[in-house]
């Protein structure tokens, strides 16, 4: 291992892939945003009329899934099967049945298996919802951002007014809060915060002092720039 792992974990729109772009550039390290891998799964379900109930068909979907993760000018591209998605794994259509498609336990653990060949000698900032506690389990830093509910809703009707996005509110709310609660009661690695971790409460906190916080907690573990 040549430089340290971070493991970011927490609640929708908590912010974790905004610092986390931001802490790798600092830091020069690698992003991976494992969300990004379950959206592109849900998608192509999404796409092909699949039940996201149905755990075996989208177990066999996935084994004849190709997802891949490359940089770009503008952060991390996200392509399935060659196509970029990028953009499409965030509509709506995708959001809604995402965390349905997640809590299969063979879904989580052929997507595991692919996030942690994707390790390698470390100098990588990875976000999700079971990072601390299933992918890199031994870590050398893990953060387990919050913030209000409120807080994030208002945050992601933001982010969608910029973008120019038509979106209510109390319906962004209450679609987060039903996200959370199936990520944090699925048997299988829920959304919880590992005994190790450093717990980030961001709800009065600026984009900038999050990530300078973590990554003065990355130094002391020994990352190196
Ligand atoms: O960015 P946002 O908070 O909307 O979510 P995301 O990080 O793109 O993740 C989308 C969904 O994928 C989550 O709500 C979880 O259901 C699932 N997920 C997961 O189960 N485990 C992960 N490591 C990452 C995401
Ligand atoms: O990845 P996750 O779903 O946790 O959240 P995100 O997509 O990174 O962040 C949601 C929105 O909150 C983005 O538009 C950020 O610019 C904004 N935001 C933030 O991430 N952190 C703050 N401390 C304040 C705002």
């Amino acid at each position: 291992m040549n430089n340290i792992r971070i493991a970011l974990d927490g609640p929708a729109a908590a912010g974790k892939s905004t610092a986390a772009k931001k802490i790798a550039e600092k830091l020069g390290f690698i992003y991976i945003d494992t969300g990004a891998m379950y959206r592109t799964l849900t998608l192509k379900a999404v796409n092909q009329q699949i039940d996201p109930k149905n755990e075996q068909a989208l177990y066999d979907l996935l084994m004849n899934t190709v997802i891949e993760l490359k940089p770009g000018e503008d952060g991390q591209l996200v392509f399935l099967d060659g196509k970029e998605v990028t953009r499409d794994i965030r509509e709506q259509r995708v959001t809604k049945h995402v965390s349905d498609v997640a809590l299969h336990k063979a879904v989580r653990s052929e997507m595991v298996k692919r996030q942690q060949k994707l390790l390698k000698n470390g100098g990588i900032v990875m976000d999700g919802r079971d990072i601390g506690t299933a992918v890199i389990p031994d870590a050398e830093l893990k953060i387990f951002m919050s913030a209000t509910a409120e807080e994030r809703a208002r945050r992601r009707f933001e982010e969608h007014q910029s973008q120019g996005i038509k979106s209510d509110l109390q319906q962004l709310k209450s679609e987060i809060e039903e996200r959370d609660y199936i990520d944090s009661t699925r048997e299988v690695s829920p959304l919880t915060k590992a005994e190790d971790a450093i717990e980030l409460d961001t709800t009065h906190m600026s984009i900038d002092e999050v990530v300078n916080k973590v990554t003065e907690l990355a130094a002391g573990r020994g990352a190196v720039q």
